[in-house]
């Protein structure tokens, strides 16, 4: 996979043209238009099979729009992946990155709200077994996000009007992160939202 992602990032990434990326489609994701990048290619489908622990198979002010929803807590080294989306990002590029949201589950945690958390991946009866399971996913999540983490993250890599949004329903950026986007998140409650999705920009005229 790394000699797959090293090849594509040195000779088949795109240089010039109007280019939008999506990390982490899964089984039923795939975004037409795109480039899906993805580290399963067996039960999805993608376009680039690539690790992104192991960076970003892209090259430098590259790419246009990235977007990725319920996958950077999956990645060990946040930091290290911010850093990567500013580097393959043109000057005013734009990311939409989105994942469980964690403020809300502590929340609902505190209010016992057995009713908003989900049974999946396990079912759990009990307001604790609930906030484990959303939390760690049977210990497929590796962090928990809240909008100040992601946001230090983002201001870090050097990031600009990084804005938390409403799942679904908002964006900064409609034209890049459009219908299709959109459609793809499964958001039902926007006052108490499962997602945390957050928007940022690469300066321009650097
Ligand atoms: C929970 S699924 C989310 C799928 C889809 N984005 C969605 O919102 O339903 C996480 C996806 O991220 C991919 N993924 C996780 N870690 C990855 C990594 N290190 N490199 C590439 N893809 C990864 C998985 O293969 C999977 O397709």
């Amino acid at each position: 996979m790394k000699l797959n992602a090293g090849f594509y990032r040195l000779f088949r990434a795109p240089k010039s043209r109007f280019l939008r990326v999506h990390l982490g489609p899964g089984q039923r994701n795939y975004l037409q238009g795109w480039i899906n990048v993805d580290a399963n290619m067996f039960t999805g489908k993608c376009d680039v099979w690539a690790n992104l622990s192991d960076g970003l198979p892209f090259r430098q002010d590259s790419v246009d729009a990235i977007y990725s929803h319920h996958v950077v807590e999956h990645l060990p080294d946040l930091n290290f992946h911010f850093r990567e989306i500013f580097r393959i990002l043109k000057p005013g590029g734009v990311f939409r990155v989105g994942g469980p949201n964690g403020d809300t589950a502590l929340r609902k945690y505190l209010e016992n709200d057995l009713v908003w958390f989900s049974d999946f991946p396990v079912k759990h009866n009990s307001i604790g077994g609930k906030l484990e399971n959303f939390i760690f996913c049977r210990c497929e999540h590796l962090t928990i996000l809240t909008p100040s983490f992601l946001q230090e993250l983002a201001s870090e890599a050097g990031f600009v009007d990084v804005k938390t949004v409403l799942p679904k329903i908002q964006s900064y950026h409609p034209k890049l992160f459009d219908q299709a986007v959109m459609a793809l998140e499964w958001e039902t409650t926007p006052d108490a939202p499962h997602t945390l999705i957050l928007e940022g920009q690469k300066p321009r005229g650097i």
